[in-house]
């Protein structure tokens, strides 16, 4: 039924209307009766769904109904797999549905800026690229059953400490290139139905009542035409809000800020359309849930399945010396040691914690695949103190056993929401264990449940990494099943794992001081910083082993130069040259050498994942268009994408370059040039547009220059001071 909004608004009284803005109590929106206007319900989100049908929080104190617990955005990120994100969303909006809920909070994609951040484990990235895409995919799928997403938490959250007031201070090109990037795309090609603004302040104005931030850019640029809803509390002044384009305040305010929103409207502070607009918008989205609904119930064994399926190709092999796959057959020879094993970390803690209708761990599902491994529990998961009993225990068995797998990892203490991790390393009892079975036993694997990265002193040592993350409920048999070859990893690292802490982008400048959080390293934020500066990392983003190896070859491009208008195809083959079936994901780089910017080594602008059996090749094309090779540039205030050479790069990581090919851009976009008494001459002559002004005059000088003085002049100015002195010479002088 197509409803006429626009006539429905014109029939609400202002009450009505400043009403609808503001949320009837924790989850629902508010009803109209005698209009027909339905009361419809939001929920968490985002990698499952946390309906919570009693007492209400959003912090997750309370229960919600049993539900399913997918793998966490830090893992689902490093499938590379837009077609399962999209699977996911359709999983999770048939659960909606069921469950009579018309918009899932999430996806998640505020950029990983630091690997301290406590909702890291929720966030996609550190990369835009990779985070807009697959946020894209997730929020198409759910709304393909007609569930609204709400892409979150817009923008510049990128830690938990003072979240409700500090301040991202940060440059237009970083907003731009790093942080808004990561929503930007999700929103123009997902078409979320609403979008959460965050709490913080950006440049010191709320994101609630940030009008650049929530109309011009998200609307008049991006053509979002949903809704804007604020995270739970993240109103400061609702008149102003509503003003900048925050449409809906959730959760309720009890009826003050709508009684605001009347009085400003009566005194002639605030538009009556302005009103009258949000209101369209949250209808309109209301309707075309209640327009829309699908009751029916759905299979909790069919999306465990998915849930094990997706952390199966998101779990991400590190290491391998060959240790890997185990031999089912000789499973009674397998020690696991640690909890982990039996109770997997699986999520974290706050908004998006799932009441799981089960969990299996990896021990419960190697009783089926590989019956006869072997458990000792080898330290306390809540402590980071040494249990001497239990180490000297796991000891003598790691020394009996002829393979060890070590369940590690992050106890739930260590990172949530609400807080940041004070340091990256896994629990000391944990880190002395693994070192000393390393001694006894090499022949040793570790299993990594985290939500983001940890320092790994005892890397070395180790035969085998496996980096399960925060793999959702049956995260315990997707890892049993790599560990013993039924399931051939995929996984690539969506974020670097760094060294050691002090070598992040942002070591010095994260948190901040409480008031603000300072971006000094600007663009650089994850591998972006570790390539400029050379640095050695524990792994790159976009590493991650198979069981099996592909070759690459035959990359091309349809075209040797391009303009801005014209979009470069370029293709790649791979070819599986091992002896089982496995995924690869192709990696598309561009890098910049035109010396316009200070710019990243290069930059991930493209990505397939595809799936090859033994001697099997496929071609994997790619389409990059202005963007692809673009920077934003403030002056212009337009992506620019400078004339000049690019490489394309092809790679199995950031680091692992395979193949490159050289393209020529051109363009008919200049950057615009102020000149004025400082202006140097350098900078003149450098631009086209300038130099063919000064240049006469130049010459000029260099003729007076010449010849001038005797031998010591000579030897006291030389020409290149010369040069040097003019170039830096401003038009004053
Ligand atoms: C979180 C959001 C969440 C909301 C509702 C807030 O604390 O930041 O991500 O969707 O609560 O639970």
């Amino acid at each position: 039924m197509a409803r006429d909004i626009s006539e429905l608004v014109s029939k609400l009284t202002l009450e009505e209307k400043a009403s609808l803005c503001s949320g009837l109590d924790f989850w629902h929106t508010k009803a109209v009766d005698r209009l027909g206007i339905p009361s419809v319900m939001v929920s968490d989100g985002p990698h499952g769904l946390r309906k919570q049908d009693m007492k209400a929080d959003h912090l997750g104190f309370n229960e919600s109904i049993k539900a399913v617990c997918f793998p966490a955005g830090c893992a689902l990120a490093c499938s590379f797999d837009r077609d399962l994100a999209r699977e996911l969303g359709e999983t999770l909006g048939d659960e909606c549905q069921a469950q009579d809920v018309a918009v899932l909070l999430g996806p998640a994609v505020n950029i990983k800026r630091s690997p301290l951040c406590g909702r890291n484990f929720e966030y996609l990235s550190e990369d835009p690229f990779l985070a807009s895409r697959i946020a894209g995919s997730h929020i198409a799928g759910v709304q393909s059953k007609n569930v609204g997403t709400s892409i979150k938490h817009f923008a510049a959250n990128n830690q938990e400490y003072r979240r409700m007031t500090s301040s991202s201070e940060l440059d237009e090109r970083t907003l731009r290139e790093i942080y808004l990037a990561a929503f930007e795309e999700a929103i123009k090609e997902g078409r979320p139905d609403t979008v959460m603004c965050s709490y913080n302040r950006i440049n010191g104005v709320f994101a609630a009542e940030n009008e650049r931030l929530l109309t011009k850019i998200l609307r008049d640029e991006w053509g979002f035409s949903g809704y804007v809803m604020s995270d739970w509390g993240a109103v400061n002044n609702r008149v102003e809000g509503l003003k900048a384009g925050l449409d809906l305040e959730m959760p309720s305010s009890n009826g003050v800020t709508d009684r605001e929103i009347v009085e400003a409207v009566r005194s002639g502070k605030l538009a009556e359309r302005v009103l009258d607009a949000s209101v369209a918008r949250i209808l309109e989205k209301v309707f075309k849930f209640a327009d829309n609904r699908k009751e029916g119930n759905f299979d909790l064994e069919k999306h465990d399945a998915l849930a094990g399926r997706i952390a199966e190709e998101s779990a991400v092999l590190l290491k391998n010396n060959g240790l890997l796959p185990l031999d089912p057959a000789k499973a009674g020879e397998v020690l696991y040691v640690g909890q982990f094993a039996k109770k997997p970390r699986y999520q974290g803690g706050g908004s998006s914690h799932i009441n799981s209708f089960r969990v299996t761990g990896a021990l419960k599902a190697s009783a089926e695949i590989a019956p006869g491994v072997r458990w000792v529990e080898g330290f306390k998961t809540d402590s980071d103190a040494e249990d001497p009993a239990l180490a000297a225990e796991a000891l003598a068995a790691a020394k009996q056993a002829k393979t060890v797998v070590i369940f590690a990892g992050l106890p739930d203490s260590y990172e949530s929401e609400g807080y940041d991790r004070a340091h990256m390393r896994l629990p000391e009892n944990q880190n002395r264990l693994i070192a000393e079975i390393l001694k006894v036993r090499p022949e040793t694997a570790v299993v990594l449940h985290n939500g983001s990265p940890v320092e790994m002193p005892w890397a070395s040592g180790a035969a085998a990494i496996l980096e399960a993350y925060l793999g959702g409920q049956a995260v315990g048999r997707a890892t049993s099943r790599i560990l013993f070859g039924l399931a051939n990893p995929s996984g690539k690292l969506a974020e670097s794992f760094p060294l050691k802490l002090e070598d992040t982008p942002c070591f010095i400048d994260f948190p901040g001081d409480g008031k603000t959080a300072q971006y000094k390293e600007g663009v650089f934020v994850g591998y972006r910083w570790y390539d400029k500066r050379k640095m050695d990392v524990l792994f790159p983003f976009g590493h991650g082993l198979s069981y099996t190896s592909f070759a690459y070859s035959g990359l091309k491009t349809d075209k040797t130069s391009i303009t801005d208008g014209e979009t470069l195809f370029v293709s790649v083959d791979v070819e599986n040259t091992g002896k089982r079936e496995g995924k690869e994901t192709v990696q598309l780089y561009v890098r910049d050498t035109t010396g316009s910017a200070v710019r990243p080594v290069r930059e991930l602008k493209g990505f397939a994942k595809v799936h090859l059996k033994p001697g099997e090749k496929k071609t994997v094309s790619f389409a990059l268009d202005k963007r692809a090779f673009a920077w934003y540039s403030q002056e212009l205030g337009d992506w620019y994408a400078a004339p000049g050479e690019y490489a394309v790069e092809i790679g199995r990581s950031s680091r692992d370059i395979e193949a490159s090919v050289s393209v020529m851009r051109n363009t008919s976009q200049r950057l615009p040039f102020h000149v004025d008494l400082n202006t140097t001459i350098e900078e003149i002559l450098a631009d086209e547009r300038t130099a063919a002004v000064l240049k006469p005059m130049l010459d000029k000088m260099e003729e007076m220059f010449k010849g001038g003085g005797g031998e010591a002049a000579n030897e006291a100015i030389t020409p290149a001071m010369i040069n040097a002195m003019i170039a830096n010479f401003p038009l004053r002088a």
